[in-house]
Formats: C-alpha cells, sequence, structure tokens
C-alpha cells in the first residue's frame, strides 16, 4: 500500500530496530527506510538477518544487519555502537523484539515466565539504556506493546505482565527523559496483524475468525498499519506526542458481544420510559 507521508520525511535520519529481521520489526524497517532512514536491524538468528538486509537494500535502503539478543546487556550495548560506527548516530530506536507462546498459567514454568519478561520487559529497557547517550543529541523511542493486559487474556499471562512493565516503562522513561532530554518515548499496541508470528503462532483459524467477527472495522490488521502509527510517530508528525502508546487495532480491544439488537433496544429502551413516566408519584425511578 502506498504511504500518506512525503517520502523523504526522515531523510538523514538512523533507525535501530530489534525484532527488525521479521514480522512487524521488518516492516517498520522497510517503511521507515523507504521515508529516507539509514536502517540497522538486531535479531539473533544471522540468515533472518540477512535475507532482511538483503531485501531492505533491494529497495534502495541504506541497511545492516546486526546479531544480538536484547537479553544480554553487552550485545545490546555491541549493536548500538556499530550502528554508531556504521551511520555515525541513532536518531529513532523501535524496541520491537518479543518472546511468545501460548501456556495455561499452571503449565508455565517460573523460568517461562521470566524468558518473556527478559526478552520484553527487560531487554526494552537495556536497549533504550544503552542508547540514551546517543539519544540525547535528539532522538525517539518507540517500544512495541500489545493489548492483552488491558483486560486478561487467556494463557498469556507472561506476555500480558511483560507488556505492561514495557507501558509503565514508556511512562517513566516519557517522564524523565522527555524533561530532562527532550527524547519522546512512546509505544505502538498493535492487535492482531495478519501474517506475523504473534498470529500464526498465537491465533488459530476460528479464534481469528471471530477476532474478525467481533473487530470494530471488521478486518485484521496488517503490518503496514503497524508501521505507518511509527512513521508519524517516528517524524515531526509526533513532535508533540511522549509517553503515549497508540492502539492500533480497529478498535478490537473493546470489542464483546452485542447482547441485544438495536431493534431490541428500542422497544425495551420505549417500554422502560412509559413505565416510569406511568408510575406512581413518589417511587423513585431507580426502583423501576
Ligand atoms: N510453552 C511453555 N513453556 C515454554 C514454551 C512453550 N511453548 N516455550 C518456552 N518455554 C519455556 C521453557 O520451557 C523454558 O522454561 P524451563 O527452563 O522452566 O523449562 C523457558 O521458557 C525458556 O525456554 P527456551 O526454549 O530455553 O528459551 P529460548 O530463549 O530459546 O526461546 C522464546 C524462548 C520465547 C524466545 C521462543 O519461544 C522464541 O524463540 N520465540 C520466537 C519469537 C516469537 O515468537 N515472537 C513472537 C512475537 S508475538
Amino acid at each position: 500500500m502506498e504511504s500518506p507521508f512525503k517520502g523523504d520525511i526522515l531523510k538523514g535520519k538512523v533507525g535501530l530496530l530489534t525484532g527488525g529481521g521479521s514480522g512487524i520489526g521488518y516492516e517498520i524497517a522497510a517503511e521507515l527506510g523507504k521515508h529516507g532512514a539509514s536502517i540497522a536491524i538486531m535479531g539473533r538468528r544471522k540468515h533472518v538477518l540477512d535475507s532482511a538486509v538483503s531485501a531492505l537494500q533491494s529497495l534502495g535502503i541504506h541497511a545492516i544487519g546486526i546479531e544480538g539478543d536484547v537479553r544480554k546487556r553487552e550485545d545490546a550495548a555491541r549493536v548500538i555502537e556499530t550502528t554508531i560506527t556504521q551511520f555515525g548516530k541513532l536518531d529513532i530506536l523501535v524496541n520491537a523484539a518479543a518472546g511468545n507462546f501460548l501456556v495455561p498459567a499452571e503449565n508455565l514454568s517460573p523460568n517461562g515466565f521470566r524468558t518473556v519478561i527478559d526478552i520484553d520487559a527487560i531487554g526494552t529497557f537495556t536497549m533504550c539504556h544503552e542508547a540514551l547517550i546517543y539519544l540525547k543529541k535528539g532522538g525517539t523511542i518507540i517500544n512495541i506493546s500489545a493489548t492483552l493486559h488491558y483486560t486478561a487474556t487467556w494463557y498469556q499471562i507472561h506476555v500480558s505482565a511483560a507488556k505492561a512493565a514495557v507501558d509503565s516503562l514508556t511512562r517513566s522513561l516519557a517522564l524523565e527523559w522527555g524533561t530532562d532530554y527532550g527524547i519522546r518515548v512512546n509505544g505502538i499496541a498493535p492487535g492482531p496483524i495478519d501474517d506475523t508470528a504473534g498470529v500464526t503462532k498465537l491465533l488459530p483459524d476460528d479464534v481469528k475468525r471471530k477476532s474478525r467477527e467481533a473487530s470494530a472495522l471488521y478486518r485484521m490488521g496488517k503490518k503496514w498499519d503497524i508501521a505507518m502509527a511509527a512513521l508519524y510517530l517516528a517524524s515531526d508528525a509526533g513532535n508533540f506526542v511522549n509517553g503515549t502508546t497508540l492502539v492500533v487495532d480497529g478498535g478490537i480491544w473493546l470489542s464483546n458481544p452485542r447482547h441485544m439488537s438495536k431493534e431490541a433496544v428500542k422497544q425495551v429502551s420505549k417500554e422502560a420510559e412509559k413505565r416510569s413516566r406511568n408510575a406512581p408519584v413518589g417511587v423513585a425511578k431507580s426502583n423501576l
């Protein structure tokens, strides 16, 4: 799909994306690159990084891939240093690396819980912390979150807890680093997005169909939808946005089954009004 943004809105900028080799992270990398940014992507798997870098370069994007695991502080530091060596600065840090699997809470080991907290929450903090020295010169951070923890989500206790922590650190860093250094820190909370590990791994087809039926906008999201939100937040368009997590899910997280048809509600409502008008004086309306 064609971007509604001008092609040079990120000209001269440098973006580093964790988890940038695939899924939503890759799509954001590609769109930041198509809009002028040079791109470094970080990931654990060399073959995934290599093919992502080739794809980015074939789009005319100045791109490099750097192996590393966000759970290791030394990897975070090395990846950021390599980005600076290659491109001279860092303007946009996108924390998109995430771990996930479906598991009932009673079957999840404490180490399984910790693994996802380590990747999503501590990994995000570590990357932000290591990048601060460079971002102080004029940078912004985007943390990829989720909507799982807004209510509660079956078999996702670990990810819900991790993303709740991510949202909290987005706000705390926005406050501290926004005030002290002018660094804007925001998040994006995607809903179910087609063709991502999150959906293929975690949403069986029948659940996907139900999500479609319950969705306010009646469709699954596309990676492009998330990339456009990232462009908005990373560019000057988002200059006054700090500390927010933008939900990009077509309103799905608000969805719940319709308990009454529109016709039935009109009827019930009319009857309730009629009863209220005809009630004897002195009977409190709340008792009707
Ligand atoms: N169900 C239950 N527990 C699981 C699990 C699953 N499907 N997958 C991992 N775990 C547990 C392991 O049992 C282990 O705990 P234990 O030591 O008590 O047994 C712990 O998590 C660590 O597992 P391990 O396989 O050593 O971790 P890892 O670092 O190699 O990989 C992930 C863990 C989460 C990163 C892995 O699932 C992964 O690589 N995911 C790809 C990223 C992804 O799916 N992203 C989607 C984003 S929505």
